[in-house]
């Protein structure tokens, strides 16, 4: 098992480039299973996740076949329709192979995830879904059984507008009969990227990045080629990087506009941030005060940013108070940042951060989550002495090459075996 080792690392300055979006590639290589024959992406992000998709994919009877940031995907009828555990329990994503086996083939068997870090995360939202497109649900002995031998287009009010639940109906309903209407949709960029490829592939999405999604289900799709969006995650982490050392970073091959509720946070505490259409820049600050953040659905603030948000606020002038309104337990961070000197009270779903610049002290921490891991290298950037962030396979599964982007800019960063 790797780790990462954090070095004092003053203040970060240069440019550096965003990679796609592993959000926007899981959904999309999945809704390959939607039609046969061979389907080529861009902008595909080393990442353990993909890896996994791919592995996925392959048991399902697809050839993936990568060339740089190329990937193609061609697709033929699978001998078997599941997703076993093995797969599976890696990566949670893996349930969207669900809504394109069932509305391409009538069957599906899908291990289920099980629990995570960051709390329960069920798949109620995604099951019932199915049903309500005429699919037989069960459950049983630890796997999702589907069958439907037609789909049929419906009106689908999801209760929590979520992300994979979305993305899984979309595509079932891509190759359902009639008409389906996604009311409180989520609204995300990852949602859009993939709409944009069903249609690409002969699909009838409409509203996608609004809260109302319909969809007109047509007979047949046909592979397509698509570039992924880059990936927002990715560069709100490295603008936060820039930020926390005080240094000028320019995060390139981007799209700022999907990140723009940290940088109004951001601008809020005292940063300088300028942008174009495809770079954001952070320039140099030397104190920043604390400012209260509540995770939302997008537009709002990222849930998957609020470790790294965090991290920057350990090191503001006052108080800020951070609430995570989308997870149950996404404050798994928390424990291992108060190990580095970070002054911050948990409660179940808010944490309140008192900021003291310059007081981290390195220690060994350990990642639990992937967003989690990116928190504990921002925090060995400025604290004093070494930081170890053991586990680092789940930085793995979501940031390409964190640590090249990082040295790239003048961080002392290194990784070795555990
Ligand atoms: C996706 C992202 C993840 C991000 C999250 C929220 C991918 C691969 N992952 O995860 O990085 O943190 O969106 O932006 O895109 N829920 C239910 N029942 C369900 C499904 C979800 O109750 O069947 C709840 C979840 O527990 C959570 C909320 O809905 O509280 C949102 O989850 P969801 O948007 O589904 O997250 P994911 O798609 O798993």
């Amino acid at each position: 098992m790797d780790k990462m080792i954090v070095q004092p690392s003053g203040a970060l300055n240069g440019s550096v480039k965003t990679s796609g979006a592993k959000n926007s590639s899981l959904p999309i290589l999945f809704s390959s299973l939607l039609a046969e024959g061979e389907h080529t992406f861009h902008n595909v992000p080393h990442l353990k996740d993909i890896e996994s998709t791919c592995e996925l994919l392959n048991l399902l009877g697809a050839e993936t076949l990568r060339e740089g940031t190329t990937l193609k995907v061609k697709v033929k009828r699978p001998e078997r329709m599941q997703a076993d555990y093995d797969v599976v329990r890696k990566m949670r994503a893996s349930i969207l192979c669900l809504g394109p086996l069932l509305a391409q083939y009538g069957e599906a068997v899908v291990s289920l995830p099980g629990g995570c870090a960051i709390g329960t995360r069920p798949i109620n939202l995604h099951l019932d879904a199915m049903e309500s497109l005429g699919a037989q649900m069960k459950v049983e002995k630890g796997f999702v059984l589907a069958k439907a031998p037609k789909l049929v287009g419906s009106t689908i009010l999801f209760e929590n507008a979520t992300v994979g639940g979305t993305e899984n109906l979309m595509m079932a309903a891509s190759l359902a009969e009639g008409t389906t209407i996604i009311e409180n949709a989520a609204k995300e960029p990852e949602i859009v990227d993939l709409a944009n490829y069903l249609n690409k592939m002969g699909a009838k999405v409409s509203g996608a990045g609004t809260s109302i999604i319909t969809i007109e289900g047509v007979e047949k799709l046909k592979p397509a080629e698509h570039l992924i969006i880059p990936d927002r995650i990715e560069a709100g982490t490295l603008l936060i990087a820039g930020a926390i050392t005080g240094g000028e970073v320019r995060v390139e091959d981007c799209m700022p506009e999907h990140i723009e509720s940290l940088i109004q946070k951001m601008k809020e505490s005292g940063f300088k941030i300028t942008k174009d259409k495809t770079s954001v820049t952070v320039h140099p600050c030397q104190s920043w005060q604390g400012v209260d953040i509540t995770t939302a659905p997008h537009p709002g603030f990222a849930t998957d940013l609020q470790a790294q948000y965090m991290t920057l606020m350990t090191q503001a002038e006052g108080t800020s108070v951070i609430t995570e309104s989308i997870f149950e337990n996404r404050f798994m961070h928390v424990q291992e940042l108060t190990r580095l000197g970070a002054d911050i009270t948990p409660k179940t779903r808010v944490a309140v951060v008192r900021g003291h610049k310059g007081e981290l002290q390195g220690a060994p921490v350990m990642a639990t989550d992937l967003r989690a891991s990116a928190c504990l290298v921002l925090a060995g950037l400025v604290a004093q002495g070494e930081t170890t962030v053991n586990r680092i396979y789940h930085l793995d599964r979501g940031y390409e090459k964190l640590e090249d982007k990082l040295t790239s800019l003048g961080a002392k960063i290194k990784r070795a075996k555990e």
